[in-house]
């Protein structure tokens, strides 16, 4: 008879797993207050200004912005960070697709660097080996929640005169060598997308601690205006990328239970990496003295098949899954999305000769690790109990133990 649930066993566990999102009263009220307010839009209210210094102070930053969601964010921080058509941008090829098209979406080009196994964040190496002449900015991505290096990443950006810019819409509360992530670099996004650490349906913003990069952006996501000038006065091709009152004031109270929620998912995340790290076969992200705090948006780990009698990862993620552990395969590399493949991709004001040909981009640790042997948990399951964490470990003990099931 079968053991494992995948081939008609009984699963390791069936109890559900804490749900998403977490909210109550606060929340409620919140919108209730702003629909009563008559005070919806951006400008008529309040709430957006109170929730960027609430966001700014929370993390370590001189200035936030909020804006409409993530993908916008990247592009207002690229173009205010002075990326031109035809500009070069340095990206890691193991990230959310929006990362990337943000580049396309202004008319730079997307350059990919491979990534690191241990931490699957840009290799500082591929990335000083991309920079070119026509390089202007180093996109990094904070994996899962877990910063980039950005000891190194800084010290690359400031030898070749390059913007760095954080893409942390996965990282909210993370902590890089005691500094909160997203104003380390020159600006760094977030996004308040629902699956987030903290939610407003759909939402982003930036951060920064450089005054006239602010203005800049600022300016972006308002329609070109200036804050002294005159509602009709737009200096910049800019869009209106503005954040409701609605979301501001839902975003106001999931911040009251961020820090709460961060540090269960830093006990939780790093207990279950130290049993994870105690199996064969499993490795979690590197431990590293400098992450002070992930953000542990995902759990992201490596499984080598050699340790489970080889069965490949797809057959290990579907086995985990039916014990009743979501695990999700998580990204291919970004470059073989169909956007980089079937259709030509279009930069205006890029000629010819200096396309980047992606059917030849390659970033062997990154085609690996999505391959063979990255995946992921999310979020949510980190708010459980120490119980929930050793149901996991027990898990992949049991699929470990009967991994001759896998093959069969
Ligand atoms: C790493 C990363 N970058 C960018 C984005 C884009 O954010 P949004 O969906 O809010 O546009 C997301 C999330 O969706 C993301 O995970």
């Amino acid at each position: 008879m079968a053991s494992l649930a995948i081939n008609g066993g009984a699963p390791l566990r069936t109890a559900s797993w804490p749900g998403w999102p977490l909210f109550d009263e606060r929340e409620e009220q919140a919108v209730l207050d702003v629909v009563r307010s008559g005070a919806w839009g951006r400008n008529a209210g309040k709430k957006g200004d109170e929730f960027e210094a609430k966001f700014a102070a929370c993390h370590d930053a001189k200035y936030a912005i909020a804006c409409v969601n993530g993908t916008a964010a990247l592009e207002v921080a690229l173009r205010g960070a002075g990326v031109e058509g035809g500009d070069e941008v340095i990206v890691p090829p193991y990230t959310f697709i929006a990362t990337v098209t943000s580049v396309l979406l202004i008319n730079g080009v997307p350059v990919f660097a491979d990534i690191e196994p241990g931490t699957c964040n840009l290799d500082p190496v591929a990335v000083e080996s991309k920079i070119t002449d026509k390089t202007k900015a180093i996109l990094a991505v904070h994996i899962g929640g877990r910063p980039a290096d950005m000891e190194r990443l800084g010290a690359i950006a400031r030898k070749h005169n390059l913007r760095l810019i954080e893409d942390a819409c996965q990282a909210h509360g993370a902590i890089w060598n005691g500094t909160k992530v997203g104003a380390i670099g020159d600006v760094g996004c977030f996004s308040f997308q629902a699956s987030k650490n903290i939610n407003a349906g759909e939402g982003g913003a930036l951060l920064t601690n450089d005054a006239a990069l602010e203005e800049r952006c600022w300016s972006l996501v308002n329609c070109g205006r200036t804050k002294t000038g005159q509602w009709y006065e737009h200096h910049l091709p800019g869009w209106n990328y503005r954040l409701s009152e609605f979301q501001c004031a839902i975003l106001l109270a999931q911040m009251e239970r961020l820090e709460e929620l961060a540090q269960k998912r830093q006990e939780n995340g790093d207990y279950l990496a130290a049993r994870l790290r105690e199996l064969e076969g499993i490795s979690p992200q590197d431990a590293d003295a400098r992450v002070t705090r992930s953000a542990y948006h995902l759990f992201i780990f490596r499984y080598h098949a050699e340790a489970f009698g080889g069965a490949p990862k797809e057959r290990f993620v579907k086995a985990l899954s039916a014990e009743g552990i979501p695990t999700s395969p998580g990204y291919k590399p970004v470059y073989q999305e169909p956007v980089f493949r079937s259709a030509p991709v279009f930069f205006p004001g890029v000629t010819s000769s200096t396309m980047v040909d992606y059917d030849r981009v390659d970033c062997p640790v990154c085609e690996r690790l999505c391959a063979e042997e990255a995946m992921w948990f999310k979020q949510s399951m980190l708010l459980g109990t120490r119980e929930d964490m050793d149901n996991i470990v027990a898990a992949i003990e049991k699929i470990q133990a009967n991994s001759g099931e896998l093959l069969a």
